[in-house]
């Protein structure tokens, strides 16, 4: 099991959390192609915590064993939360200047993708596993 924690206040921990979760991934086994998933999906999730959540922090985990290998990426912030979720996961769907393919694009890149959000902040699990052989 390996597990880290970045802090999310700033451009650059946005960077540093991509990296150590492609490093992880690549660790685990898990191939360039899913690498790039991997970190394009958590570049989009720290993101939105620091632009719209005020900061928070990522933790990634990992483990393979002699039947599976999986990533987790937990990202939580203690932002003003998201009023309407499906509204949010929709395409095109912005209240900034962004694109509004953060949430749903990462939705696409992994394999499971759980957000809760509420007053007191969001908080998105996402994961990628794959059968070890
Ligand atoms: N952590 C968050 N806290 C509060 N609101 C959020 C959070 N993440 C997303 N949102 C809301 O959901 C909307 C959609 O997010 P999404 O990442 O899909 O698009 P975007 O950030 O607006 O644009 P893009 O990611 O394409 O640059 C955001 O505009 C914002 O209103
Ligand atoms: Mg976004």
């Amino acid at each position: 099991m390996m597990k880290e924690i970045i802090g999310l206040q700033q451009q650059t921990d946005i960077i540093q959390a991509r990296k150590i979760g492609r490093e992880m991934a690549k660790t685990l086994g898990f191939g360039s192609a899913d690498q790039t998933r991997l970190a394009t999906a958590i570049s989009e999730i720290t993101r939105n915590a620091i632009q719209y959540g005020r900061g928070g922090h990522c933790a990634i985990s990992g483990y393979s064993d002699r039947n599976e290998r999986k990533i987790s990426i937990s990202v939580e912030d203690r932002g003003p939360g998201i009023p309407d979720i499906d509204k949010a996961m929709e395409d095109g769907y912005t209240t900034g200047h962004g694109l509004g393919a953060g949430l749903p694009g990462a939705r696409r890149l992994m394999h499971e993708f759980h957000i809760e959000s509420g007053s007191g902040g969001t908080k998105v699990v996402m994961g990628m596993k794959q059968k070890n052989f």
